[in-house]
């Protein structure tokens, strides 16, 4: 198979003749939503309830300078009615959360809109009797629990902005970004249950808020029952609270450009930024990506694996379906625990229609075998997802034909966490799938392919560049919280007039896009976004290191491994014993995603006579492909890549 004719692979004439939109449907709206962006979300943006609704769409510019995004400006909603609320009449008795605990022994449950609406309302009642007001920022740090999707339902009925940290991130990290959005309240657990392992959630709580101002209080979940220390007037129990609550709660009337949630993400320099999400464009949006691009039916089962603390949880287990009264399945677990045919047998015990995951997910479990998925029956399975990473086309086939028995389509979905929605997916019904290619762009989509010189516009259909977006679309974030100005020199300063995602990607003869990776030093791990330059700093932090440089390495399974660098201090002996310190010290600095793979003792690193460290040879060496270092001669000591290259970890 060559590059120029991939492998495709057509909907079913069945599956067409159900779907939401097939070809020309496709190709009506899309250029409608692009001839007339106004008119398409005016049309569009009814597809929620607003209490008050809104006269005008669009209000968006995207020069460096000036750069504004409004939707819907004069319009007011509340994003919990609408997940809620409005489908009590038609759907009260409906499933709206399946839960699978951690261990298939522990029983799932089956919450009702009804029962979703009592909950969401007494969590409420709880955060206001907590002093949570309009505007404050609520952290949540909790495990995959039913508890998780109350609380941030709970801050959009009052008109609070919550802000998840995942249960992953280390107390530091917690800490930071309790500080960061100056956060009135944390909500937390006793423990997370993980793949038959216990995180202690309140203990990391309680280290991180030593760290933040003492008014801060804390709710805790009960989860496991699990021993924790407690605070009397810090610390409140959310069940015993609840037994209290009133189960009455009226929605805020909110402004659609009020935030709805801040969430932390990495980015090529710095520390993390908050990206801001606010209510009306981001739920509509939510909302229609999730039934057009998963082909979302009324009954359906629909289930997407991700940690409610990613983007991913937010648009895709909570605010999308729920707008649509989909039932969404919430999954404590991991994906080989008890073993690697779990997500099958959670696909076969609850029946699920649309399935979404991540890459790397796919990438493990193919290794285990195909056994683990024989044996289950997934005859309702209709569509499966991808996410998070370029999907390798090995990975992508054996998807469809083990998983999918080559009858359910694929849409390999590239969006990200400012993106607040999908961006480029094929339409299951309207599109014939290629293996590896996120192929086309979602209604209201404007991508281009830009020469990353000279940042002009590639017209021809075939290009390859940077991949930038030229129009606003209602999902996008609006700005970084409390820091505009590193909102609008992260996205629109590097190619003036366009929004640049970071990443790289090809456009072949049919139009279709292919996501080639970041262009910039974010790195890809397990789908988790990491900056470079955060490892870089936690590694520094540490007294026995002087200075680190820190790359991405080809990962059969992470996708990417993070490559390290490490100069030590004057004196200071490298050992495996240092190794494995350094290693523990990310993991508490940042949090076990950030776990180097491999650290390399650096006597020296290859920098420019300015000083600038040549992250391009790194990344080379770390690659093990440095016959093709390129030009070299502005070094200032060339004899350190030669060290570098003889120790270097990652030999074939
Ligand atoms: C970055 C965004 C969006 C939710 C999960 C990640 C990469 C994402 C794809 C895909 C190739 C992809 C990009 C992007 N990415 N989806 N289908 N194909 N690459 O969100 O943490 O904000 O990361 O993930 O590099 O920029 P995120």
């Amino acid at each position: 198979m060559t590059d120029s004719a991939p492998a495709t692979y057509a909907p079913s004439a069945e599956f067409i003749a159900n779907a939401h939109a097939d070809a020309a449907t496709y190709e009506k709206m899309y250029a409608a939503s692009i001839e007339d962006p106004a008119g398409f979300w005016a049309e569009h943006g009814k597809r929620i309830d607003w209490i008050k609704p809104f006269t005008q769409v669009k209000n968006t510019s995207f020069e460096f300078g000036n750069v504004n995004i409004r939707w819907f400006e004069d319009g007011t909603l509340n994003v919990a009615a609408n997940c809620i609320d409005r489908h009590l009449a038609t759907r009260g008795d409906q499933t709206a959360i399946i839960w699978e605990p951690d261990s298939p022994e522990e029983e799932a449950k089956h919450i009702t809109y009804k029962q979703l609406h009592t909950s969401v309302c007494r969590m409420a009642n709880i955060l206001e009797e907590l002093g949570v007001r309009k505007g404050d920022r609520v952290v949540i740090y909790l495990p995959m629990i039913p508890e998780a999707a109350y609380a941030m339902l709970a801050c959009a009925r009052i008109g609070a902005i919550h802000s998840i940290v995942f249960a992953g991130f280390s107390p530091d990290a917690l800490a930071a970004r309790i500080n960061g959005c100056d956060a009135k309240l944390i909500i937390t657990a006793d423990e997370a249950p993980r793949g038959g392992r216990k995180t202690p959630l309140k203990s990391n709580a309680d280290a991180a808020l030593l760290h933040c101002k003492d008014t801060v209080k804390c709710l805790v979940v009960k989860r496991t029952g699990g021993q924790t220390t407690w605070i009397d007037g810090r610390d409140f129990d959310y069940n015993e609270m609840a037994l209290e609550a009133s189960d009455v709660c009226a929605p805020a009337e909110m402004n659609a450009e009020d935030p709805l949630f801040i969430l932390y993400t990495s980015g090529s320099t710095g520390q993390p930024k908050g990206v801001v999400h606010t209510s009306g464009g981001y739920l509509v949006y939510a909302a229609m990506t999730h039934q057009y691009t998963f082909d979302y039916h009324d009954g359906d089962i629909y289930w997407c694996t991700a940690d409610v603390g990613w983007v991913t949880g937010h648009s895709y287990i909570v605010y999308g379906p729920l707008a649509n009264g989909a039932t969404t399945l919430m999954f404590e677990g991991v994906p080989t625990y008890p073993d690697a045919g779990r997500f099958w047998a959670v696909c076969e015990k609850h029946k699920v229609n649309q399935f979404y995951t991540a890459p790397t997910a796919i990438r493990a479990l193919m290794g285990q075998g195909t056994e683990f998925v024989e044996k289950y029956d997934l005859s309702s399975l209709k569509l499966l997802g991808t996410v998070g990473e370029p999907i390798n086309p090995e990975a992508w086939n054996w998807y469809n034909d083990v998983v999918g028995k080559g009858r359910c389509p694929i849409v390999d979905t590239w969006w990200q966490t400012e993106t607040g929605g999908h961006m480029l997916t094929p339409l299951p019904g309207a599109h014939a799938t290629k293996p590896g290619s996120a192929q086309k762009p979602f209604f209201g989509v404007h991508p281009v392919v830009l020469d990353a010189q000279t940042g002009e516009e590639i017209h021809a259909t075939e290009a390859e560049g940077v991949l930038c977006l030229k129009d606003s679309w209602p999902g996008q974030m609006r700005t970084v919280w409390g820091d505009h100005e590193r909102f609008e020199k992260t996205y629109f300063s590097d190619y003036k007039g366009y929004y640049f995602a970071g990443d790289g990607c090809r456009r072949d003869a049919d139009g279709d896009y292919w996501i080639t990776g970041r262009v910039d030093d974010v790195i890809n791990v397990s789908g988790h976004r990491m900056g470079t330059a955060e490892v870089e700093s936690a590694l520094v932090a540490h007294p026995k290191v002087a200075e680190a440089a820190v790359v991405g390495y080809p990962h059969d399974v992470k996708g990417q491994g993070i490559y390290c660098y490490v100069t030590l201090m004057n004196g200071v002996e490298p050992s495996e014993e240092l190794r494995k310190e350094l290693r523990t010290w990310v993991r508490t600095e940042i949090g076990p995603i950030a776990s180097p793979d491999l650290i390399q003792w650096a006597p020296g690193l290859p920098k420019t006579r300015s000083g600038k460290i040549m992250r391009r040879i790194l990344r080379k060496i770390a690659e093990d492909d440095f016959g093709s270092l390129g030009d070299t001669s502005t070094l200032a000591e060339p004899a350190v890549v030669d060290d570098l290259i003889a120790n270097r970890m990652n030999k074939a």
